[in-house]
């Protein structure tokens, strides 16, 4: 699973495939593919699509699909929208994901260029609509001993919802929304509550529990899937600090495993998987059809954006060592918060700093109090100044809402969980992070004050959530980005470059064996099982093994990718 990962891989064990009945156990298997003896012929795939009532669909690469529009290309307006690439089947969010750099040759199919390669994406997705077509699908993936992978919105920043010469469920078209006073587990009235499909976005969600008088733990997002990878990961909310984490609150799952069987998931009925569908990683133990959350009333916030410039990156440092004096400030108002610094541009000479604060229940004026501790140290600061602020109350629904998602980049992250003892002992230490990511290049570095309060009164639940996540104050993140230009070697560089660089500089927070969220991290990291599952690695090996015995469901650093080559193809 790491791109060290010899392309060479791929040609012997699409060989070995022959010999696999007579020599398994001593010889690789791999996943049949388009050329494979095992690959199912035209007509089984016809088969399969009259079993789904013709949802089967060729996927094509977001940039082919632009090109087969009228007029050939597709808008900026379009390529940079996540809601105008959730309707198409092939597409990820993030451009990079959908490329093939490390197939033999690199696959890549870049936008408005006239070579296009399947690079990452599936050759065909299974647009489905219920459990039924989902059923067929993975038992039709399980026979034909295919790549399976599923995708609800394909946002992911690990690139898990494609993979090359792959089969896809796609689940956007589950779009069911309910919602209750009482909501069942077994005899025991748990509350209000609403269950989403598995396509249903976050936007909508939003919608929906403003007309219903209620809100729920959800994503920073427009179109991320609450009930897709979001929760499987942990899902760190605004809300967190008040409420917890979004698998904190769900309470029941329906979900196709890779059986084909159709479970009823939650706290008495195949708790095993309950525990694993809350942290235990994205896509690894089935097809979600969709998720029950808690809801909570609704409330008016106090939203806060501060937006300061500093003219170096030692005034930048200087600022976030200041943020981090002042990070406990609304810890007893439970507040949630995003601190990004982005580097200068070529446009601009200085770096910005972008702070949004959300806190419950509070005025406008008391919001400015809240902060103007942090603010008014910040601006006494030299080389900074203020370039805009304001504090707007509005219900809490609205603020959460966005219209859309900015997509079409390339883009990779690195993140590490900074424990709350650090930010209390060594705030200062912040500051020099800050500046030294900085120094080596960084464009974007952001730490999101998502953890303590809620999330950290929650440690005695029983869940595959990180144990770190408990004690955590922040989830701090930084990104790597190129554009269609960038050559390939220095692509490669930028995909290494969390390893290389970014992750020694930060462990000067997190510590050598720090965790980080499975959901917006490094897909390279060398010992994911520990880093994002900590010591819960285990006890997922062993619900894996039970309800995915034949690892169908298996997603780069994810649980029981140890056992699979970078695209899941092959076993190493
Ligand atoms: C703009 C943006 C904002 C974000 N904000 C937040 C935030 O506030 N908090 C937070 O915690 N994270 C946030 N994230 C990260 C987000 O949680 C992850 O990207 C997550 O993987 C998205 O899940 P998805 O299902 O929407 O994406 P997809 O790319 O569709 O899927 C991601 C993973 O989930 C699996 N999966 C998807 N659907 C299903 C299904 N139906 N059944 C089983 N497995 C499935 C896929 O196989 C893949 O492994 C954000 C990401 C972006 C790009
Ligand atoms: C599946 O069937 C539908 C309806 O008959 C058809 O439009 C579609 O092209 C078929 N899919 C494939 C991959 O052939
Ligand atoms: C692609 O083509 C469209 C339409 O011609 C154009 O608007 C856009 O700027 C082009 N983008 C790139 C990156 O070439
Ligand atoms: C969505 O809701 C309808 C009406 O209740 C139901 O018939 C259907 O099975 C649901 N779909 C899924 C995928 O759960
Ligand atoms: C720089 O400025 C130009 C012209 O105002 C604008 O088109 C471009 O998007 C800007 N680039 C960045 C990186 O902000
Ligand atoms: C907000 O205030 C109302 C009225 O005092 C209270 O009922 C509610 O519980 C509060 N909600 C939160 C999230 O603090």
């Amino acid at each position: 699973m790491r791109l060290s990962s010899t392309p060479l891989l791929f040609l012997v064990c699409t060989l070995s495939t022959h010999f696999s009945l007579a020599h398994k156990e001593k010889h690789q298997t791999c996943r049949n593919v388009p050329g494979s003896a095992g690959y199912p012929k035209a007509a089984a795939w016809s088969k399969l699509n009259a079993t789904i009532g013709g949802r089967l669909v060729k996927a094509v690469p977001t940039a082919k699909y632009c090109a087969s529009l009228p007029g050939g290309a597709c808008t900026d307006a379009q390529w940079t929208s996540a809601l105008f690439r959730s309707t198409i089947p092939g597409s990820m969010n993030k451009n990079n994901w959908e490329q093939g750099y490390d197939l033999t040759p690199p696959s890549l199919c870049l936008r408005n260029a006239t070579i296009c390669g399947q690079g990452d994406v599936p050759i065909f997705s299974v647009e489905a609509q219920s459990a039924a077509d989902i059923q067929a699908a993975v038992k039709f993936a399980s026979r034909n001993n295919l790549r399976l992978v599923v995708k609800s919105s394909g946002h992911d920043g690990l690139g898990r919802s494609t993979a090359p010469y792959s089969l896809l469920i796609r689940t956007a078209g589950l779009q069911n929304i309910s919602m209750t006073d009482e909501f069942f587990v077994g005899t025991r009235n748990m509350g209000p509550a609403v269950t989403i499909g598995s396509g249903v976005h976050t936007q909508t969600l939003y919608k929906e529990t403003k007309a219903n008088g209620k809100v729920v733990v959800a994503p920073t997002a427009a179109t991320v899937c609450p009930a897709g990878g979001y929760v499987q990961g942990a899902g760190h909310s605004a809300l967190s600090p008040l409420f917890g984490l979004a698998a904190d609150n769900v309470l029941e799952f329906h979900i196709v495993i890779a059986s084909g069987e159709l479970l009823q998931v939650n706290s008495i009925s195949h708790a095993d998987l309950f525990y694993a569908l809350r942290g235990g990683g994205a896509g690894s133990w089935g097809v979600i059809l969709s998720a029950t959350f808690r809801t909570f009333p609704t409330f008016d916030e106090a939203f806060s954006v501060i937006q300061i410039a500093a003219s170096s990156n030692a005034a930048m440092g200087a600022l976030a060592a200041v943020h981090a004096h002042h990070i406990f400030d609304l810890e007893p108002v439970r507040a949630g918060q995003y601190f990004y610094v982005f580097a200068a541009t070529s446009n601009t000479t200085a770096l910005t700093l972008q702070l949004f604060t959300h806190i419950p229940n509070t005025t406008a004026t008391q919001a400015a109090v809240l902060l103007a501790p942090f603010r008014n140290a910040a601006l006494a600061l030299p080389d900074v100044s203020l370039v805009a602020e304001k504090y707007i109350v509005q219900n809490v629904n609205d603020a959460l809402f966005t219209a859309d998602d900015a997509a079409g980049n390339d883009m990779v992250v690195g993140s590490r969980l900074i424990p709350a003892s650090v930010l209390r002992e060594r705030p200062d230490t912040v500051g020099k992070v800050y500046e030294q990511l900085l120094d080596a290049g960084a464009l974007e570095v952001a730490s999101f004050v998502v953890a303590g309060g809620q999330v950290a009164a929650n440690a005695d639940i029983s869940s595959a959530v990180h144990p770190a996540w408990r004690t955590a104050k922040t989830h701090l993140l930084t990104g790597n980005f190129w554009t269609d230009q960038t050559p390939l070697a220095e692509i490669d560089v930028l995909r290494r470059n969390f390893q290389t660089t970014q992750l020694t500089i930060m462990e000067q927070l997190s510590g050598k064996n720090g965790a980080a969220y499975s959901n917006e991290a490094d897909v390279n990291e060398p010992h994911f099982q520990t880093t994002f599952f900590g010591l819960n690695y285990a006890k997922l090996t062993r619900i894996k093994a039970k309800y995915d015995p034949d690892d169908l469901f298996i997603v780069m650093a994810g649980v029981g990718s140890e056992r699979w080559d970078e695209w899941g193809l092959c076993t190493v």
